[in-house]
């Protein structure tokens, strides 16, 4: 079935509450957002909102350009910037991308999130330049963001994504609506984790600090994107229940896996001291297991249940808010603003 986006003028719509959807919705253009019915939305909202900062302000980013030239191993360097290339496409494509899904989501409240979302994903490209700008020189800015060029793994990795939210805009059905969607949270629930714990155990070892906190703050943001995400696919699984696809979901899941784990290990080698195959594999499918438990499913990977990188996760915490986003994580971040998740839904 094909889909409509939302008109910008419609004034005969209905958007009163009871007939309000997630999607697929009558909307009026008018965003009325006194008439909630997403009331975890309402709650997103603030917390989106009081993560703002201004990546300028990070301190220290001087240091870490000493460090990287003076300090870093070689195969440290070639992680740092095959890491953060991966990130600037990952943020890169959300922050294009965000409006195409945005415009067939039918409550005003969520499309306000989405709207704040693509306006972080724009702060986090910015987050990059600073970044960039203090550590390396323009050639090797360059390089570092058009990395997919010369990296086959990279290219296939950007491709797999990028396809799956051109397909949508091309062909915006249910089918592909659905996969979007799917492609969306693993992005910001699992694409970008290796790439965090490879900073936060540069940190952990007294090595770019700076760069870590910037991070952090990213990491931050994420953590409400996936929740954002995790919200409308339950509501879809409610409302749209004729939309909800496990196979997909867990064939999804399962290449995105393979591919985390195969990107990481092809970036990072045995470059990264607390860093290897064994550890990259266990953090990643233990991090899937966790999506799928917000997804009310079963773990892909039930052997796995402990995450390698505990040690790391005091780093985890900017302006004492703790972000880490294991069993705690979606949900003692969700508790704390009066939104209790549990498995059933
Ligand atoms: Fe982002
Ligand atoms: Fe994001």
């Amino acid at each position: 079935m094909s889909f409509i986006p939302n008109k910008i003028f419609n004034p005969t719509g209905d958007d009163s509450v009871q007939s309000r959807t997630i999607i697929k919705g009558n909307t009026t253009g008018l965003f009325n957002l006194n008439n909630t019915k997403y009331t975890r939305a309402k709650s997103m909202y603030t917390v989106m909102i009081w993560n703002f900062r201004v990546p300028e302000k990070v301190s220290g980013l001087n240091e870490d350009s000493i460090q990287y030239k003076q300090e870093l191993t070689d195969g440290e360097k070639r992680a740092y910037d095959g890491i953060l290339s991966f990130l600037i496409f990952l943020d890169s494509i959300q922050t294009v991308n965000l409006p195409n899904f945005a415009d067939y989501i039918t409550a005003p409240e969520v499309q306000l999130l989405m709207s704040i979302q693509a306006y972080q994903e724009a702060i986090h490209s910015q987050s990059y330049a600073t970044i960039l700008e203090s550590i390396v020189d323009a050639n090797k800015r360059d390089e570092i963001y058009y990395f997919r060029r010369e990296n086959s793994i990279l290219l296939e990795r950007n491709t797999y994504i990028g396809k799956i939210y051109e397909d949508f805009i091309e062909n915006p059905n249910d089918e592909n609506f659905f996969r979007g969607l799917i492609g969306n949270f693993l992005l910001e629930g699992l694409y970008f984790y290796n790439g965090f714990a490879f900073f936060d155990t540069l940190a952990d070892h007294q090595k770019m600090k700076a760069t870590d906190r910037m991070i952090s703050y990213i990491r931050r943001d994420e953590l409400t994107h996936v929740t954002m995400f995790t919200n409308i696919l339950r509501e879809i699984k409610k409302e749209f229940p004729a939309m909800w696809n496990e196979k997909l979901i867990y064939d999804m899941f399962t290449i995105a896996v393979e591919q985390e784990i195969k990107r990481t290990e092809h970036i990072l080698g045995d470059n990264v001291i607390g860093i290897n195959k064994n550890t990259t594999e266990k953090y990643t499918k233990r991090l899937a297991n966790n999506r799928l438990w917000l997804l009310g499913l079963d773990p892909l990977y039930p052997e796995v249940t402990e995450s390698p990188y505990q040690h790391l996760e005091r780093l985890q915490d900017t302006n004492g808010e703790k972000t880490n986003f294991f069993e705690s994580t979606v949900i003692n971040y969700s508790q704390s603003n009066g939104m209790k998740w549990s498995r059933e839904f």
